[in-house]
């Protein structure tokens, strides 16, 4: 019987957010809210919409559905240069920042070269990193943030790959610039710093790294960003990375000829020009993160503060008001909120993520974690 390498029976498969569909049929409720993906809760540009409705039905279309896309992303990626003051041949569109990942780590990486990430953080990089045979090397948060000394303490000779997620997910913290240009100036050449920045256009703190400042110095850097998140975009799986043109050049080779679909490439680039919806998409957050930090607040359920769409919820002993919370504990909590049609993430034993939605959807959530909290309480 055939059967994969041991490295690859080892990877533990990647559990995505519980589709809405799949819940209803399970639970048999209707009206569920989605909160466990850290989407743009108020879907793509309107603008974007229409240009993918146009495209559909304009029949001579260069981006008729009977043609394959433009491999090169030829309009996407001008957009991006002006928008980024970057170079088209310093751009490599994917299919979703996530295939970015893995070109990345396809094209650096070989069988038993380690790469350094934090823990917990964006599930997808020790995946990658095992899927060819590599290492991870997973280094605790400190602070709920990414530790850049512990983790610059941990290179040895092996390693040839450094992520940082930032701001982090689960967490929503990020790391600043000092920090980040001391890594930076630490680090010796030779290892890829992947820089993910999928929440880059929700941070307001203006310290936030500026990772774009040491790819024009011309370092071992690649920076990836998204369409996903505050674009709306998930569903069409458009990500974009930023490198020096040789870093490109080669993931170039194992990037799939038609990775991004013609309809995202579009959506995309007229996503990029509506920053109204943009604005009015952060405008949403920022209310959105007032409104539940103030009912987490009384309910005396702590929390870390996030420069993303998304909070990340403490329920273990990091959290004393709590009476023995929730028996069951982050497990517990997500099951509760199933049954009333709330979907969040639980992440690790003791927290759960939850994306910040529309006013009503974070009423519901709030709601049905007053009435989850009550029931655990009195079990
Ligand atoms: C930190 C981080 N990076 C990358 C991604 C993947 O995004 P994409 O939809 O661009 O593949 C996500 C998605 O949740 C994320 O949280």
């Amino acid at each position: 019987m055939i059967k994969p390498p041991d490295y690859v029976s080892e990877i533990r498969p990647y559990i995505p957010g519980k589709p809405i569909e799949e819940l209803e049929r399970e639970l048999d409720i209707k009206d569920s809210i989605k909160l466990a993906s850290n989407e743009n809760p108020l879907g793509p540009s309107p603008v974007a919409l229409k240009a993918i409705v146009d495209n559909l039905i304009s029949s001579n279309s260069s981006n008729s559905l009977n043609r394959y896309p433009d491999g090169s992303g030829y309009y996407i990626k001008r957009a991006l240069s002006d928008k980024l003051s970057v170079r088209e041949d310093e751009i490599i569109l994917g299919n979703g920042s996530n295939e970015l990942i893995d070109i990345a780590v396809r094209t650096f990486l070989e069988p038993g070269d380690e790469a350094v990430m934090a823990h917990p953080s964006f599930i997808v990089y020790p995946m990658a990193v095992q899927a060819i045979g590599g290492r991870p090397v997973q280094i605790p948060l400190k602070h709920y943030t990414h530790d850049l000394e512990a983790m610059a303490d941990a290179v040895t000779s092996k390693t040839r790959m450094f992520f940082i997620a930032n701001p982090n997910n689960p967490t929503g913290t990020i790391n600043k610039r000092v920090e980040f240009d001391r890594l930076l100036n630490r680090l010796p050449d030779g290892i890829l710093v992947v820089v993910d920045e999928a929440y880059y256009e929700y941070v307001a703190d203006p310290e936030y790294a500026d990772s774009m400042k040491h790819f024009r110095d011309g370092r071992d850097i690649l920076i990836l960003r998204t369409f996903s998140k505050i674009y709306g975009l998930a569903g069409l799986r458009i990500g974009y990375g930023i490198a020096r043109q040789d870093i490109i050049f080669e993931m170039n080779k194992l990037r799939p000829p038609f990775n991004t679909n013609s309809l995202a490439q579009n959506a995309a680039l007229w996503a990029l020009k509506d920053e109204d919806h943009v604005r009015y998409s952060l405008e949403i957050n920022e209310q959105g993160k007032g409104y539940l930090y103030r009912e987490l607040d009384s309910l005396g359920l702590k929390y870390i503060p996030t420069e993303a769409n998304f909070i990340y919820i403490l329920l273990g002993q990091d959290n004393p008001p709590l009476p023995p919370l929730i028996k069951g504990g982050a497990g517990g909590l997500y099951n509760k909120l199933l049954r009333y049609g709330v979907i969040v993430r639980p992440v690790g034993s003791e927290e759960i993520r939850v994306t910040i939605g529309l006013p009503e959807e974070n009423k519901r959530f709030i709601e049905a974690l007053k009435k989850s909290l009550v029931i655990s309480h009195s079990q």
